[in-house]
């Protein structure tokens, strides 16, 4: 494949092996940033934060076909690795990682990584094996990469829950840094998917952000609101948009996923720790997820 870009691209697990071995004792920090391309400002913002916490970012691009259901996606998924390429460039990357999926999984392979009770619940759900696929997958580039951090995007609220689980579980010493969801100016939450989308269906999907802003500026005020009401409340305010088909409206703890009692408070008074809303809902064939964090408010 033709570049336009001069940045270093790996294709090889060799390549990046030999790129780890290189930086050894040279103490310098790297980090990742995992994402199957088709890049937006989401994916900018965090090439950016990486770039200013670190000394090396390594950027891996791969459509990972094992998180992909069947009848999902994976074929159709948004690729233009020419301009992911122009991005990656003009954030300051370093390097990037851009295998074939005969480079990732060279037949046979048998193992997955697998973590139980946060994956089982909201897209874990409807998506049966997903995580199982992205925990695989994402074990598999720290391992290969080595890096001292990487980044996620909090948009997918329930990944960042599951990866950094896995670190912990598995002793790995890498950070998982969490980064903020990034909106277009209606509100709309970035995501490659979103190229899917009519012009009919868009302007519904701002459903989504509408009511997850309000809830979460709703939250920090005066008003009492239990996670049942809140569910309800959600539940209803999304089906008045006709072209929206819901997959789930949740509340949980973050980052344990346990599901809120129905009489347990949300508001910030209420509340002891960290609430996960999120949503999965279809526009179309286009199903996209949105959530908002409500932090507790540490009184002083
Ligand atoms: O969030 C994504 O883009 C993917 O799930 C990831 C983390 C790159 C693994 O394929």
């Amino acid at each position: 494949m033709m570049t336009l870009t001069t940045i270093n691209t790996l294709r090889t697990k060799l390549e990046a092996a030999r790129f780890a071995a290189a930086r050894e004792g040279r103490s310098l920090k790297v980090a990742l940033v995992p994402t199957m391309g088709y890049l937006h400002e989401g994916h900018a913002s965090l090439l950016r934060k990486a770039r200013a916490e670190n000394d090396l970012v390594v950027l891996s691009i791969f459509v990972n076909p094992i998180q992909f259901g069947p009848g999902e996606d994976f074929e159709r998924y948004p690729r233009n690795p020419e301009q992911d390429l122009a991005l990656a460039e003009k954030e300051g990357v370093d390097l990037v990682f851009l295998p074939e999926v005969e480079e990732m999984y060279p037949a046979p392979t048998r193992t997955q990584i697998k973590v139980s009770g946060l994956t089982e619940l909201l897209c874990g759900a409807s998506r049966p094996g997903h995580f199982d696929g992205v925990t695989t997958v994402v074990g598999k580039l720290l391992h290969i990469v080595g890096p001292d951090r990487a980044y996620f995007g909090q948009k997918d609220a329930q990944q960042v829950a599951v990866i950094t689980q896995m670190v912990q579980d598995l002793n790995w010493n890498v950070e998982i840094v969490p980064c903020p969801i990034v909106r277009e100016q209606d509100g709309l939450a970035l995501s490659s998917r979103n190229v899917y989308l009519s012009t009919e269906e868009r302007q519904a999907a701002l459903v989504l952000s509408r009511n997850l802003l309000e809830v979460q500026a709703g939250s920090q005020a005066e008003e009492v609101l239990t996670a049942s009401t809140l569910r309800e409340q959600l539940r209803k305010n999304i089906s008045l948009e006709p072209l929206a088909v819901i997959d789930y409206v949740e509340v949980v703890s973050f980052p344990g996923l346990e599901p809120l009692g129905p009489e347990e408070r949300v508001d910030d008074q209420g509340q002891d720790g960290d609430i996960l809303v999120a949503v999965a809902v279809k526009f179309g064939s286009t199903r996209l997820i949105d959530n908002v964090i409500l932090t507790k408010k540490v009184n002083v």
